[in-house]
């Protein structure tokens, strides 16, 4: 495919794409789930069992927003996104805010967000920079223990489903940059692409699971190639 031909995009990410800001990914060497098992940290159940635990982990990662900031590949999507004449439907995993930081005004947050914050007392949500827990009062009802991180955990479904599959229909074109393709529904957004027809191109550092179901797969880092397939879709098509 002619990427300067390329009309609607979707982009989905994982936490390769945030890796070079310093943040860790799951599965790598030294990622979150070496050092803790995602089953009492990132379900329900857990949060029921230890909810301390819990809160403690979400509440460091979100307070170590404050050390990092976004990366070229971040400001190359957030690029695209302003200058593309097409749609593009910016998906990610990814929990924090480096896209928005990097540019981005649109981002879809499957997995839901480190800054917000969901009270179970009055449904709200509510974007927070700080540590919470139990005692905690919610800002919209003042009531405690309601709060919980508001992050899309294991046996929970994730946000925007229907809007990602018109997107996933809709696309000539869809990127992934930056995830293992191990965590359903978001690896299987390739084939469903695919499937209607839509070209599609892997970067990442290595092989995931899901590489041999891509058009093309470009090894290496995103701040580094990232910034180079924007400039390749971007580049106008010879006027004919
Ligand atoms: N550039 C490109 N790719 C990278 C880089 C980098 N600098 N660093 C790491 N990667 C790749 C790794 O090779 C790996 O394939 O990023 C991927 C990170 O994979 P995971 O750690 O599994 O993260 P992710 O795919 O986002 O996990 C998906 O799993 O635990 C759940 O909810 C959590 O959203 C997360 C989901």
């Amino acid at each position: 495919m002619r990427l300067d031909h390329a009309g609607n995009i979707v982009i989905l990410t994982g936490a390769g794409v945030s890796a070079e800001s310093g943040l860790s990914t799951f599965r790598d060497s030294g990622g979150l789930w070496e050092n803790h098992d995602p089953m009492t940290i990132a379900t329900p159940e857990a949060f029921a069992r230890d909810p301390g635990l819990v809160y403690r982990f979400y509440n460091a990662r979100r307070l170590q927003l404050n050390e990092v900031d976004a990366n070229p590949a971040h400001r190359a999507i957030a690029r695209l996104q302003r200058e593309h004449r097409g749609d593009v439907f910016l998906v990610t995993q990814n929990v924090d805010d480096l896209h928005e930081r990097g540019g981005s005004s649109q981002v879809c947050h499957m997995h839901g967000e480190l800054r917000s914050a969901w009270c179970l007392a009055c449904g709200s949500r509510y974007a927070t920079r700080e540590a919470f827990d139990a005692a905690t009062a919610c800002e919209r009802c003042a009531g405690r223990g309601g709060l919980r991180p508001d992050i899309v955990w294991f046996g929970e479904m994730p946000y925007e489903m229907d809007l990602i599959e018109r997107k996933l229909a809709a696309c000539d074109l869809f990127i992934a940059i930056g995830t293992s393709g191990t965590v359903y529904p978001a690896a299987g957004f390739v084939r469903g692409a695919r499937a209607f027809g839509a070209y599609t191109i892997e970067v990442n550092r290595d092989s995931s699971e899901t590489s041999s179901v891509f058009h093309q797969h470009r090894v290496g880092l995103a701040g580094e190639l990232v910034g180079e397939l924007v400039e390749e879709i971007l580049v106008q098509p010879p006027s004919t």
